[in-house]
């Protein structure tokens, strides 16, 4: 008892005496600030007249955030005492950073970077994990992210950086979004780690790899991705929304052999070169169809419950496809009803667009009046994509 006290008081006042807290806003005006406080109860901003390389020494720990925008002589960011950022680390703007070495850095609320034109390393955490809340990395010179070590974030937003072909992590769990966009030509993506994630969507990427994903709890979307000939989701087995493939144009092999429930729309449009869709074997259930393409063959053995329509269209001259779906609404599997035509040269701009034929021997009610009925498919298709991300939107603020 005696010795527990001892010690308690012992370590109340090495703490005292240890950690000192500063609680008044700090701006840094020159490159080796001399800042004197193992704790920043406050933020910390750099002026936008500090040049060269930027050393922050001292604080251990910044309660605020870290806060860097416009200083477009400063060379290079680091720092080996931060180890927390209870705020937001954000740089803007900064044209002439290179580098930034944060390597006692492991957990951050949120990180903004943007407009850092000439980044071209990150060191974040040296063998230790960051955590972060949300990431956003945009428009940066940066051709890895390797020396981001996230196994948990929030929101993940990696877009227009040029030279970014490879994004490899230990991610486990992304609670909020994943976005990946608009980087370098080629893009691969390996997520080896990756068991959930809520919404993604993943454009222009050759390789998007993620063999442990078990559930999607918002949507998984793949649009304009002009060099992803194949995805594969092998232990997936459920999706709380939607699952789309749009404007894929190489893209000829798309398999989830294990996934059973789709909660939103199933959308597959304008991927040219995908001409069957076999990949779903085990599918038993989604909201609503909507397939635009030249496919010749479906097959979607276990499938019995669409509670709202399947819209759907090929190009095929053969009516296999159709078959396919007016047997599975007249087995009463699609509860909203199918429409689908073929022979319809106009498929690709989406299900609900009319022209083509019916298994029937009618064809689909066409106004053909050129420009105005590819603008109407075209906005067709968008209008849905917002509505979807819409209710992902509204998903996750329940
Ligand atoms: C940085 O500069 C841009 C344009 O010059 C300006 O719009 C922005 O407000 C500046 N940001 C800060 C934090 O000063
Ligand atoms: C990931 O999520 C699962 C299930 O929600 C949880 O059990 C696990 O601890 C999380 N892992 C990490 C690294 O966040
Ligand atoms: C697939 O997901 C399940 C959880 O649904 C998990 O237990 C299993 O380890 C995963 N398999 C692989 C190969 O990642
Ligand atoms: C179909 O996809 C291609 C790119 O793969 C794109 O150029 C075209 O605009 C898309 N068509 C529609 C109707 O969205
Ligand atoms: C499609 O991809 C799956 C999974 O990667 C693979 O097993 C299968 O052989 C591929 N099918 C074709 C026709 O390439």
């Amino acid at each position: 008892m005696r010795s527990a006290q001892f010690a308690a008081a012992v370590a109340a006042f090495a703490g005292f005496a240890a950690a000192k807290t500063c609680t008044k806003d700090i701006e840094i005006s020159e490159p080796t600030p001399v800042i004197d406080c193992d704790v920043v109860d406050a933020d910390i901003t750099v002026k936008e007249s500090v040049a060269g390389a930027l050393s922050i020494e001292g604080p251990k720990q910044l309660k605020g955030d870290l806060i860097i925008n416009n200083a477009s002589n400063i060379l290079s960011i680091s720092s080996s005492s931060i180890n927390s950022i209870g705020g937001r680390l954000e740089f803007q703007a900064l044209n002439s950073l290179n580098s930034i070495n944060m390597d006692s850095l492991e957990s951050v609320k949120e990180i903004v970077m943007k407009k850092l034109t000439a980044l071209q390393t990150i060191t974040f955490g040296s063998d230790t994990v960051t955590k972060a809340e949300s990431v956003e990395i945009t428009d940066t010179d940066l051709s890895s992210l390797s020396g981001l070590m996230l196994t948990s974030v929030k929101d993940l937003n990696i877009n227009n950086n040029d030279r970014l072909t490879k994004f490899d992590s230990a991610l486990v769990n992304v609670t909020g979004q994943l976005l990946i966009n608009s980087n370098g030509r080629d893009m691969e993506i390996t997520l080896n780690d990756l068991e959930t994630a809520s919404e993604i969507q993943i454009g222009n990427v050759k390789t998007f790899e993620v063999p442990k994903l078990s559930v999607v709890k918002a949507s998984l979307k793949f649009d304009q991705c002009d060099k992803l000939e194949s995805f594969n989701a092998p232990n997936l087995t459920k999706i709380t929304d939607a699952l789309a493939f749009i404007n894929n144009k190489k893209l000829s092999n798309v398999t989830f052999p294990k996934l059973t429930e789709i909660g939103g729309d199933l959308r597959i449009v304008n991927n040219t070169e995908l001409t069957e869709i076999t990949g779903f074997p085990k599918l038993e259930s989604a909201a609503s169809i909507n397939f635009g393409g030249n496919f010749e063959d479906i097959e979607m053995p276990k499938l019995d419950r669409v509670s709202g329509t399947a819209e759907v269209s090929t190009t095929s001259t053969k009516d296999d496809f159709c078959k396919f779906f007016e047997k599975a609404d007249s087995d009463g599997v699609i509860r909203g009803g199918a429409d689908c035509t073929f022979d319809n040269k106009d498929a690709n701009q989406g299900g609900e667009t009319k022209g083509g034929r019916k298994t029937d021997g009618s064809s689909s009610s066409s106004d053909n009046s050129g420009d105005n009925e590819d603008a109407a498919g075209i906005v067709g298709v968008n209008t849905a994509l917002m509505g979807l991300a819409l209710i992902a939107g509204v998903a996750q603020l329940l």
